[in-house]
Parts: C-alpha cells; structure tokens; sequence
C-alpha cells in the first residue's frame, strides 16, 4: 500500500486514467460507427494472443474429456457426419482434438480426411487413429491459415463454437477455409447457426445482486456503488447451472442467424436492436446468450439454460443489467452492440430502464447501459 501522500496521489491518478480509458474503449465500442473508424479489420477475428491461449487450452486431456463427455454434443455430430459425409469425400477437420470426427468420417468411407490441429493434442489424436486402425486420415500439426492442399476438399467439418459462438474465433477461421480449400457447392458440417438474447429471470436463490445493493443484517455496502469496477468482465457471468434462470421474460427468437456457407464477415452487424413482448411478468435480471446449431431441422444443438436437452458442456453467458419489473404485454426494448463478436468485452447491452422507470442502475458506468 503507497503510504506516502505523493504515492497515494499517483496511485489514484493511474487509476483514474486507467478507468478513463477502459471506459472511453467501451463507449467507443457501443457507438458502432465510431467503432467501424477505430477497429476497422478483421473486427470479428479473434484478439491478438488468443490462437496462443487456445492451442494451450485444448493441449491437454482436461478439455477434451469435457467435450467427448457431452452425449448431445456427440451424438449431434455422429448423426451429421452419418447424413451428409459421402463414400468417397475429401473432408478437412478444422481442429480435430483427438481425432474423433476425422476418424468418424473416415468410417462413413470418406477418400481423405485432413486432421488439422495447432495443439499438442494432435500427437495423440494421431496415436488413437493407428490405435483404432483408422485408414484414410492424414494427421496435420498446423493452425488452419497455414493449411492448404492441391484439390480442394467436399467437406469442412469444425467445432469451433464458444459458449458466446463467436468466441473460439470460428468465423475467420472457417471463412478463410471455405474461402481456400472448399469446393464450389461443398459442405460446411455445421453451418446454420442462431444466437439468442434473451431477458430473463434469474431463480430467486441463484441470483447474486450488485455487491453495492447489499444489506446483510444492517451491513450496508451502498457506498461501493461509487467503486464500480471498470472491467467489462465484471458485467457478466457464465454458469451451465440449469437451475439458474427461472424463465425467459418473452418468447426465444434468434437474434442473429448465419449460415457459414454465405457469410462473409462484413456482414455481421455491429448493432442489434430487438424487442420483446412480455409473456412471463415480474423481474428482469439480465439477458442470457445461447446459440443453437442446425444441420439438419430435426438435429439441432441448444446451449439453451431452458432446454432439458442442452449440450451440457457449453455455458452461457448472463449479461447482468439493473433490474426491473414488467408487466405482461409491456414491450421490453433491448440493443446489443459489439466492438468485435469474438470478444464478449467488447459487448454493450442496453438496460431497459427506460420502460420500467426504475433508479438506473448502470448510470455510472457504461457496461449495460
Ligand atoms: C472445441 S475443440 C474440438 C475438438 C474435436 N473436433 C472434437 O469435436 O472433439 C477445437 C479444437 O480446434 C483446435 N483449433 C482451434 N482453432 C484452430 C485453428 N485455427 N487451426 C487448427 N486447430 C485449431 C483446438 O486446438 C482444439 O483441439
């Protein structure tokens, strides 16, 4: 602790500039053409550092054994490769972890599959394929922008989807092998994606208030309220706890739909707006974003806190706003900006308050506002 009144000074001027330019960043972000101005290539594209990050992450069994655990997961892809790999594809798998995919399209009778990955993981997704006798695989330590072949492949096969869906760097990177490597006509296994937003309640024992709007037995932190962090990471929560939202305060709908076969990046908006009507009246707590994924109509994965059959191994994610109440019929209005989509940092969400008329939680700070 700086104990000399110098110190304590600078100490509190680097924080006050440090909070000045966290803040001037999101209040930049939440302006989506002042933000196309200051962040304008490749906005969606994962941060610099982060293929570092990810090649660290999957390295190891921890996060594999959490994804090949998940039965919808799994079985979501089984069946999509078991449908649409045809006898005789050339198939890429982006990011092929231990092999898994690539392997089951080899079975389907693929011709080739390319089994791509920038982790260490690959050595043993390359042991289980001799392990297994899997035929017609050619194992590749390589990030996918390095990747390139001759003939270009029927099929690209990918798991490349964060609890937030862009957050994995997803887009860019099928993009660029779409762009590159895949046949005109070729298939994309996943392609059809929808990302929600949705306001709701959160269970009553679950909810974790503000600190600053705590009294515990006459304890008051009110006097935090002035201490608001800066962080974005501060304004929202993941969980996978499926007791945690109580309901959704008006009927799910996508509030961005893509397919992976048409995008192209310059076409993810900065800026959504959306409304909803109110079905289920009382409290709003926040917004919770999913997505769904969708191969086929009748085989869909949710990441959905409210449906039973959820992939399990995905969160989501709760953006915290002030609460309000509503009535039912009352049209909640809601805006949801991003400096870049794979960065849930650079997200802002508009509060509600506007329509329920309550003390504006957020005024200080402009997360959630
Ligand atoms: C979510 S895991 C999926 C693993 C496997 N496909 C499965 O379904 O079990 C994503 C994998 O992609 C790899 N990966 C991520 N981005 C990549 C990239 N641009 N190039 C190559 N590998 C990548 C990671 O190392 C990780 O093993």
């Amino acid at each position: 602790m700086p104990s000399h009144p110098l110190q304590r000074l600078s100490a509190r001027a680097f924080s006050a500039v440090r909070r000045l330019l966290a803040g001037g960043r999101i209040w930049i972000q939440a302006r989506p053409r002042l933000s196309a101005w200051f962040y304008p290539h490749g906005r969606h594209g994962p941060k610099p550092g982060y293929s570092d990050y990810n090649r660290r992450m999957f390295a190891g069994f921890h996060e594999q054994e959490r994804m090949l655990a998940d039965k919808r997961r799994m079985a979501f892809y089984h069946a999509a490769i078991d449908r649409h790999v045809r006898p005789g594809d050339r198939v890429v798998d982006l990011g092929t972890g231990t092999g898994i995919l690539a392997a089951w399209a080899a079975l389907r009778g693929a011709a080739h599959v390319y089994a791509i990955d920038h982790s260490d993981i690959l050595a043993q997704a390359r042991a289980l394929g001799a392990a297994n006798h899997i035929e017609n695989v050619e194992y590749l330590a390589t990030h996918s922008s390095r990747f390139a072949v001759a003939e270009p492949v029927d099929v690209i096969l990918h798991e490349q989807m964060g609890d937030c869906l862009f957050d994995e760097g997803m887009v860019a990177n099928v993009i660029d092998l779409r762009e590159r490597v895949l046949k005109p006509g070729g298939l994309i296994l996943p392609s059809r994606f929808e990302l929600y937003c949705e306001p709701v309640k959160i269970n009553d024992d679950r909810l974790v208030p503000f600190i600053w709007e705590l009294n515990l037995n006459g304890y008051d932190y009110a006097c935090l309220e002035s201490r608001r962090p800066g962080a974005p990471a501060y304004y929202h929560l993941a969980s996978s706890d499926l007791n945690l939202v109580e309901h959704f305060l008006g009927r799910p709908e996508p509030v961005l739909s893509i397919d992976l076969h048409t995008l192209k990046e310059a076409d993810l908006p900065r800026e959504i707006a959306f409304t909803r009507t109110v079905v289920n009246a009382g409290r709003m707590d926040g917004y919770a974003v999913f997505f769904r994924a969708r191969v086929d109509d009748d085989l869909v994965l949710s990441t959905s806190p409210l449906d039973p059959w959820r992939a399990p191994h995905w969160g989501f994610r709760i953006l915290r706003t002030g609460r309000c109440e509503f009535a039912a019929g009352d049209v909640i209005e809601c805006r949801l900006t991003a400096g870049s989509w794979h960065d849930i940092d650079s997200w802002n969400w508009k509060t509600p308050l506007a329509t329920c008329g309550v003390r504006d939680e957020n005024k200080e700070r402009p997360r959630g506002n």
